[in-house]
């Protein structure tokens, strides 16, 4: 992460008290934005954030003003919206079915083409119309996984080289399911917040590789160019940070 700002490390006792400090974040940062307009937020997706979807649905968030938000997904499976695996699926089920959002504010990728880069590019210009020239979303939700991978940005995979485009296919080789839409780097590394969700003793040595920039990890590529980088950790996943190698 050379020459990025210096992130944020922020250390809980346990997924828990992460989880509220990480949905009093999405809270603020959602009441503040949407006084003078749209709180524009991507959702990772895996298992980490489905405990932040669960806390939002509840009644201490009632008064998030859920109609002013406007939902993007930083990564998608390659499934039906209906499937098990869709990040869309968790989200929807756990939270955007329990709140009052503006359903033509949810903007999931679309996976019905049966053709990927179809799909991404469809995602792209309906991104491109909402957001205009910069892709300048307000807070991304990053998951991390322990090979480096954020979103669906795998090591060593074409996503991650992309410069130009805003969503293109990607490709799990360790995770199924394989076939994945992914935004890009830049379209991460143009938010104004970007804040990493990890959890549990099995990240520790990626958390420290990622926040200390040793080899060449995804999750080190994102760096908001002119904004915030948050790691919200539990006490497991950074306990390598600070130690030697
Ligand atoms: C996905 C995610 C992926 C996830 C990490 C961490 O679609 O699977 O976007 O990048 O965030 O793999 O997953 P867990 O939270 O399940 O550990």
């Amino acid at each position: 992460m050379a020459g990025a700002l210096k992130p944020s490390i922020r250390v809980f006792d346990d997924g828990a008290a992460l989880t509220r400090a990480a949905a009093k974040l999405f809270a603020d940062s959602a009441h503040r934005a949407a006084r003078d307009g749209f709180f524009r937020v991507a959702f990772s997706g895996g298992r980490t954030p489905k405990a932040l979807f669960h806390l939002l649905a509840g009644k201490e968030y009632r008064d998030i003003p859920w109609k002013k938000i406007e939902f993007f997904w930083g990564d998608e499976r390659y499934v039906p919206h209906t499937h098990p695996d869709s990040n869309y699926r968790a989200a929807k089920d756990i939270l955007l079915s329990q709140v009052p959002v503006d359903l033509n504010r949810v903007h999931p990728i679309p996976t019905a083409a049966k053709n990927p880069k179809k799909d991404a590019g469809r995602y792209e210009g309906m991104l491109r119309k909402l957001l205009g020239e910069t892709p300048r979303l307000d807070f991304a939700v990053m998951g991390l996984g322990p090979d480096g991978h954020t979103a669906s940005l795998f090591p060593g995979g074409t996503a991650l080289k992309e410069t130009e485009r805003w969503a293109v296919p990607a490709y799990a080789e360790k995770k199924l399911p394989r076939s994945r839409i992914t935004l890009t780097v830049p379209v991460f590394n143009a938010a104004k917040k970007v804040v990493f969700l990890v959890v549990g003793e099995e990240k520790a040595e990626v958390v420290k590789d990622v926040i200390e920039d040793r080899g060449d990890f995804p999750a080190a590529r994102i760096r908001p160019q002119d904004g915030e980088l948050i790691f919200l950790l539990d006490k497991a996943a950074a306990s390598r940070l600070g130690r030697g190698s």
